[in-house]
């Protein structure tokens, strides 16, 4: 696929409002930091710290974040991020009962397929908020 960008951007825009697409970044960066940590736990051979990085990566932090942009962003991008945070769940489960490394980086391997893949599909564009209620034209933004 596409290594370095040559072109224009082509993938999908969502439309978001700026403290919606802060939301969305905040979540990505905890992601990127808790494989991270995942990663230097593997390398250990600490299974306990594998599962106690990838808990917070599942379920539960989906739902703070679905709070904020539920119906802002479409389905199908709501489900895989949602099956990105259930595959967490259960690499922490895992590795809590199976106790394999090996197990485990395939898991994550396969989990990292959609981070790649939502990625080549989907960008942000932050946009002002839509106009007010009462019909007035949105205030000027400079
Ligand atoms: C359902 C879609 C989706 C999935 C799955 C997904 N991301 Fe993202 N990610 C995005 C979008 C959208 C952006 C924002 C891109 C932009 O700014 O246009 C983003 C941005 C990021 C950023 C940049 C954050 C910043 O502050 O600029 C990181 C890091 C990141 N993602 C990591 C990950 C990791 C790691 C995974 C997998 C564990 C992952 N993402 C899975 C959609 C996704």
């Amino acid at each position: 696929m596409s290594a370095l960008a040559e072109g224009p951007d082509n993938r999908h825009v969502l439309e978001v409002t700026e403290p919606q697409r802060g939301h969305v970044l905040e979540e990505m960066r905890a992601l990127l930091s808790g494989i991270q940590n995942i990663l230097a736990a593997l390398a250990k051979e600490n299974m306990a710290a594998v599962a106690q990085h990838a808990r917070p990566l599942g379920k539960n932090m989906a739902h703070k974040t679905e709070d904020h942009l539920k119906g802002v962003l479409p389905g199908e991008f709501m489900r895989l991020g949602m099956s990105v945070h259930e595959d967490f769940d259960r690499i922490a489960t895992d590795a809590e009962s199976i106790k394999d490394p090996k197990h485990t980086l395939r898991q994550l391997g396969n989990t990292m397929y959609k981070c790649v893949a939502c990625h080549e599909a989907y960008q942000t564009r932050a946009v002002v908020q839509p106009v007010q209620k009462n019909g007035a034209p949105s205030p000027h933004v400079h």
